[in-house]
C-alpha cells in the first residue's frame, strides 16, 4: 500500500508552482464535450479526479488526446452512448457535471449516482430542482441518475442553497436550452466563473457569473475553444498553511492572490506576514501562530476545502481557537488521527474547539479524506521523527506531485510502498 513516509521537523523554506484549480477543470472538461468541434484545454491538474473523468468521457466515445502532462484535446463529436456507470466514476463527485453537459447537448443522460469525499451528506436535490424547471425528467433507478427532456426551456430557479455543483450543472444544461434561465443565490467561488468564462469562449451567452445572479441566454450550438484553467486556490492555501504550521517562509506562484483572500486574512491574524504580488504571495512565519476563531462560508468566505488545513495549524497555536464548519456535516474525521499526535481538539457538533499545543509528535496516520489527508501531511511535517501518512490514493485525488512539491521546499517525505522502501527512507533521511 502507498504511504507518505515523512520526517518532520524542516521548516518549509522557497518557491512552489501551484497547478490548475481541479474543481474548475472537471466542469470545463465537461463543458468541453457540449460541441462537436475540438477544444483544446490548457493547465489541467494531472490528479487522480481528473483523470477518472476523462475515463469516463472515453468510456462514451469522447475522443481525449493528451498533448502533454497539462494539456488535452478533447473531440466530443463521436459519442456512442449517453450512459455513464463504469466502476470509477461513482467514486467522484463531479461525475454529475457530466449529466448536465449530456443533457444540455443531446437532451438525455443516464450516469452513475456521484461519489466523493465522505464528508457528510452531499445531496443532489438541487441539481435535480434545476433540471426539472429547465423541463427534464428526471428519476433514479439501479444507482444512476436519468435525466431526460424533449427540449430545455429556460427557467427562472431559486436555489435554497449556495451550491457550487448545482450552479455549473444547472449553467451546463441551460447554456443549450431555449430561451433565458436566472439561477439565483448562485454559488461564487472562482471555479464558477472559469466555467462560465470557458463556455462563453465556446459561444454560451452568460452573464453574471461571480455574483449571485446569473442569466443564462440560451444559444443553439457552442463551437470550440482553447482554454487555460485557472489556479487551484486549495492547492495554493495548502501550501501557504504549510508555511504558518512549520514556521516556514514560502511563495506560492501561479496564484490568483485574489482568490486566496480569505486564507490571507487568516494567516495574517495569526501573525504571519503576507507579500503579494501580481501572480505570487509570500507566507512569512518566524514564530509561533496567534490562535484565532474561523467558519466556513461559500466564497468570498473562508473554504470549506480549507477547514482541516487551517485546523491543524491552530493545533499548535498559542490560545483556544474555534473552528465552525457550516457546509459540511461531517468534516472534522480528521481530528481523531491528529489526537494520535497528541493535539487537543474537542469537537461538538460542526464546531472544534482547539486548544493549541506546544508540539505534535509523530504518529502512523490514515488520510480520511482528500483535503484532511494533506492536512495531517502538514502536522507531520511539524513533528520530530518519522511519520507515515496511509490511504495516500485520497490525497492523489486533488493534488499533484504533493510530495515532490513539499521536497522542493525542504520537507522530509517521500511515497513508499513496502515495509522495506520506509526502512531505507528512515536510513537515508537518518
Ligand atoms: C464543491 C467542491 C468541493 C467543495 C464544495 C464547497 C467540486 C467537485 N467539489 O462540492 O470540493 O468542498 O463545493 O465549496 O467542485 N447541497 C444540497 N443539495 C444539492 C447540492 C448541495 O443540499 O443538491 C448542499 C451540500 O450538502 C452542502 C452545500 O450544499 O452542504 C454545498 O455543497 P456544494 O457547493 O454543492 O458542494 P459540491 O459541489 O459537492
Amino acid at each position: 500500500m502507498e504511504q507518505y513516509a515523512i520526517k518532520g521537523g524542516n521548516p518549509l523554506v522557497g518557491e512552489v508552482e501551484i497547478g490548475g484549480a481541479k474543481n474548475a477543470a472537471l466542469g470545463v472538461l465537461a463543458a468541453a464535450i457540449m460541441t462537436d468541434d475540438m477544444n483544446i484545454v490548457d493547465n489541467l491538474p494531472d490528479v487522480r479526479d481528473i483523470n477518472v473523468l476523462l475515463q469516463a468521457m472515453e468510456s462514451i466515445g469522447v475522443v481525449v488526446q493528451r498533448t502533454d502532462r497539462h494539456t488535452v484535446k478533447i473531440n466530443a463529436s463521436m459519442i456512442s452512448g449517453l450512459v455513464i456507470e463504469n466502476e470509477y466514476i461513482k467514486k467522484i463527485r463531479a461525475s454529475y457535471y457530466l449529466l448536465g453537459a449530456l443533457l444540455g447537448k443531446y437532451k438525455h443522460a443516464e450516469v452513475a449516482l456521484p461519489g466523493g469525499c465522505n464528508i457528510g451528506s452531499r445531496k443532489i436535490d438541487l441539481h435535480i430542482k434545476g433540471f426539472k424547471a429547465l423541463g427534464a425528467t428526471v428519476k433514479i433507478e439501479h444507482g444512476l441518475i436519468i435525466a431526460d427532456a424533449k427540449e430545455l426551456k429556460g427557467a427562472h430557479i431559486y436555489m435554497d442553497t449556495v451550491s457550487v455543483g448545482a450552479t455549473i450543472n444547472i449553467m451546463l444544461a441551460s447554456a443549450l436550452a431555449e430561451g433565458k434561465t436566472v439561477i439565483e443565490n448562485a454559488a461564487k467561488e472562482p471555479h464558477v466563473v472559469d466555467v462560465a468564462n470557458f463556455l462563453n469562449s465556446m459561444g454560451a451567452n452568460i452573464k453574471g457569473a461571480g455574483t449571485d445572479v446569473i442569466r443564462i441566454t440560451g444559444v443553439k450550438r457552442l463551437n470550440g475553444s482553447e482554454y487555460s484553467i485557472i489556479p487551484d486556490q486549495i492547492e495554493a492555501g495548502t501550501f501557504m498553511f504549510g508555511a504558518a504550521i512549520t514556521r516556514g517562509d514560502v511563495t506560492v506562484k501561479n496564484v490568483i492572490p485574489k482568490h486566496l483572500e480569505s486564507t490571507t486574512a487568516k494567516l495574517i491574524e495569526m501573525g504571519c506576514q503576507i507579500e503579494e504580488s501580481d501572480d505570487a504571495v509570500r507566507v512569512v512565519a518566524s514564530r509561533r501562530p496567534e490562535c484565532t476563531h474561523v467558519k466556513t462560508l461559500p466564497y468570498p468566505g473562508f473554504p470549506t476545502d480549507m477547514q482541516p488545513q487551517i485546523s491543524v495549524t491552530l493545533a499548535l497555536a498559542n490560545g483556544t481557537s474555534i473552528v465552525t464548519e457550516s457546509i459540511f456535516d461531517n468534516r472534522f474525521k480528521y481530528v481523531d488521527e491528529l489526537a494520535k499526535m497528541g493535539s487537543n481538539i474537542k469537537v461538538e457538533g460542526n464546531t472544534a474547539i482547539i486548544e493549541g499545543v506546544d508540539k505534535l509528535t509523530s504518529a502512523d496516520l490514515t488520510a480520511p479524506d482528500l483535503r484532511a489527508g494533506a492536512a495531517l501531511v502538514l502536522a507531520c511535517l511539524t513533528a520530530e521523527g518519522f511519520s507515515t501518512v496511509d490511504d495516500i490514493k485520497y490525497i492523489e485525488r486533488g493534488y499533484e506531485d504533493f510530495d515532490v512539491k513539499l521536497r522542493g521546499l525542504g520537507a522530509h517525505i517521500e511515497k513508499v510502498e513496502s515495509e522495506r522502501e520506509l526502512m531505507k527512507f528512515k536510513l537515508k533521511i537518518g
